[in-house]
């Protein structure tokens, strides 16, 4: 892809949602990995690129793979839910996309060449949506971008400095909530609501 299309700046939404046409038709055709040819659809995004919220989950699913959206299955409808008590809005407020573009075969966890193959897209969906900020959802998406070791259960919740300009946090990913289904205080879904509802404060903060 060219760094012409990666570096175009969009500022209004008519650009944005150009430009990021113009990302998925070139991902549409890539061939950079071997995951191109066993997926059904190519799962790009989801919300608009005005949104406030970046979300960056691990990868398409077998429903996102049918469907061709993002946390669209199990997963998506529990997110769903977090974000609705959280008051986040998410189609207005959150753009949601993957670490890969495609589904890899019975849900394995992407391998380090299909991250480095994949990376553009993310990359450029980045600095065209140009967030207030990120979410690393799950542990895929916070290794992506953090190189020391970590633990999700230590690093969730805190506002780090990733990106220029971007608020940064880890979350829980709704598929390891979707196996604790304790809502008491200090079980992971109860952080999950407490780190949804801080990014809704921090998101208010940037509008008021
Ligand atoms: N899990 C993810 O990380 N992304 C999806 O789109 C669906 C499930």
């Amino acid at each position: 892809m060219s760094q012409q299309l990666i570096n175009v700046n969009c500022q209004d939404l008519e650009t944005k949602l150009k430009v990021l046409e113009e990302v998925q038709n070139v991902a549409e055709q890539c061939r950079a990995c071997e995951l191109c040819k066993s997926r059904t659809n190519l799962v790009f995004s989801d919300g608009m690129p005005s949104a406030g919220v970046l979300l960056i989950g691990e990868a398409p699913g077998a429903e996102e793979d049918a469907t061709g959206k993002p946390f669209v299955g199990r997963s998506g409808r529990l997110l769903n839910e977090f974000f609705e008590q959280a008051g986040l809005n998410r189609s207005e407020e959150i753009y949601i996309a993957n670490t890969l573009k495609c589904r890899p075969p019975q849900n394995r966890v992407p391998t380090e060449e299909e991250l480095v193959a994949c990376r553009t897209y993310l990359n450029a969906q980045i600095s065209i949506v140009k967030p207030k900020i990120i979410l690393l959802c799950g542990s895929t998406a916070a290794q992506a971008f953090i190189k020391e070791d970590f633990k999700i259960s230590q690093i969730r919740g805190k506002w780090l400095n990733l990106f220029e300009n971007i608020d940064c946090m880890v979350i829980f990913h709704p598929s390891y909530l979707l196996r604790n289904h304790s809502t008491d205080a200090g079980s992971p879904r109860w952080y999950m609501l407490k780190d949804l509802e801080s990014v809704r404060k921090r998101l208010d903060s940037y509008y008021s």
